[in-house]
């Protein structure tokens, strides 16, 4: 059994770094494996998904060297704490694992891929997947990428088109749209593409294939995604013109080895700082978390709401922005609308964001969010099944939901659908409800934030 026993928390106190970024971790080791010569990528985020890109650019012949972190930012308790139970099984707290670890990759140039021997398992990334589809179509072998069930059943289409396009021989179970994906990688012609999503995986699967064709390929986006990709690669030597929702790469530029430091993860923090805002008495402090303000729409909705967040100790980190970020709770929350084009911007931290709205008074809306249904789990209709069962009053939309606060939430028996994001929202509603809450499925937090549960239980009095 993979579960884990929450009960009503006091407070949540504490300082501690952020985990590192998994979006930046993706990119630091697959544009490294790309360039030619040696790249080091230090405070490399050590999780399942990440690891998953790891093992692709191996398969692909990429020698990576991984030194693991021994120092790890969280101190595991002797005792648990008041607040949680111990974790049953294969639960996150019984496999404790060093948040980061510094890779040294020694790439061989975008040309310099092989052929691999066998499939490509991306395990649960979609940002692994698709970046990779973006590569393989330009690299003139045969290649079958899958993943696990999760992965198996997320939209492929919005990158088999656009590539298709650009000349790749590329088809996939279900008429086209689900892992594997087979390709067989040509000559890119370069493309000028209106993507219909806003999906940072889409845009960067097709910069990357623009790498490999002559003259300028060009995105435009329907809403600004993450721009991770626009802001990393150029230190790799890429060129790249950004001008508002455009994005135009010019292909056939060597890329060279490089060195990057990943900054931590707003969205595994946002777990944290939605904690404290809702335990009356907490009080935290979380350092070098990015600030990116593709990622950050969560902090504008929740001053909205009336939260009080401080961010200090503003500086850069290899072209991110970065922060420390202070919170407190016992503001009282007042509902919000958010619309479709605030979406790309808080996109992952919706699961918590949800769990935020139960505890602000009047009805928060999010609308415009129908990309929700296809991420690690439908996460409308997940979110709204498990808060509905702690006592919340939702209504359910195909693009989002509205929810009815405040409510009095209760201790219930809660399924994470093996989605990492839904077992760490349910754990922070599973805090500031009544009586016990069990969450199901507990190990999923290890695709993006092993430890997740250790400094869980470090902050909870
Ligand atoms: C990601 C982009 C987003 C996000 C995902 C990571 C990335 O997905 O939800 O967790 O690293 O580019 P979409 O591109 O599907 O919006």
């Amino acid at each position: 059994m993979d579960r884990i026993e929450l009960s009503k928390a006091k407070s949540f106190k504490g300082t501690f770094s952020a985990t590192p970024d998994k979006s930046i971790s993706h990119r630091s080791v697959i544009f490294s494996s790309l360039a030619k010569g040696k790249s080091v990528i230090k405070n490399f985020l050590r999780a399942e998904d990440t690891i998953s890109s790891i093992n692709a650019m191996r398969m692909l012949g990429v020698e990576i060297t991984e030194v693991r972190s021994q120092k790890s930012e969280v101190t595991p308790s002797t005792q648990p704490s008041p607040s949680m139970g111990e974790s049953k099984g294969g639960g996150e707290s019984s496999k404790l694992q060093a948040p980061s670890s510094e890779l040294v990759i020694n790439g061989n140039g975008i040309y310099g891929l092989k052929e691999p021997c066998n499939v490509i398992d991306c395990g649960n990334s979609g940002t692994t997947i698709r970046m990779l589809s973006g590569i393989l179509s330009g690299n003139p072998f045969f290649s079958v990428l899958t993943g696990d069930e999760s992965l198996r059943t997320r939209p492929m289409g919005r990158v088999i088109t656009p590539l298709r396009q650009m000349g790749a021989e590329i088809i996939a179970r279900g008429e086209n749209k689900y892992p594997p994906i087979a390709i067989k990688g040509k000559k890119m012609q370069p493309i000028k593409y209106a993507s219909p999503v806003a999906s940072a995986q889409v845009k960067s699967a097709i910069l990357l294939a623009g790498l490999y064709a002559d003259g300028e390929t060009e995105i435009i986006e329907p809403a600004k995604s993450r721009d991770h990709t626009e802001r990393m690669l150029p230190a790799f030597g890429a060129e790249i013109k950004v001008d508002g929702l455009r994005v135009r790469i010019r292909g056939g530029t060597e890329l060279k080895g490089t060195e990057v430091y990943v900054p931590g993860d707003f969205s595994s923090a946002a777990f944290f700082i939605i904690g404290a805002l809702l335990i009356k008495d907490s009080d935290i402090t979380i350092s070098g978390v990015g600030i990116n303000p593709t990622r950050t729409g969560l902090l504008s909705a929740l001053k909205e709401m009336g939260a009080d967040i401080e961010l200090y100790n503003i500086r850069n980190l290899s072209g991110e922005p970065v922060a420390d970020i202070h919170c407190k709770g016992g503001s009282d929350l007042k509902a919000i609308n958010i619309t479709k084009e605030k979406i790309p911007a808080l996109v992952d931290e919706f699961p918590v964001l949800c769990v935020a709205a139960t505890q602000a008074t009047g009805t928060t809306t999010i609308r415009g969010a129908e990309e929700l249904r296809v991420k690690e789990s439908d996460r409308i209709k997940t979110m709204a099944t498990e808060l509905k069962k702690m006592g919340a009053e939702i209504e359910e939309f195909d693009d989002g939901l509205s929810i009815h606060g405040k409510s009095s939430l209760k201790g219930v028996s809660i399924e994470s659908y093996g989605d990492h994001r839904i077992a760490m929202a349910m754990s922070i509603a599973g805090l500031i409800a009544d009586g016990t809450t069990t969450i199901h499925g507990v190990s999923s937090v290890n695709i993006s934030f092993p430890g997740f549960f250790e400094i869980l239980r470090r902050l909870t009095k």
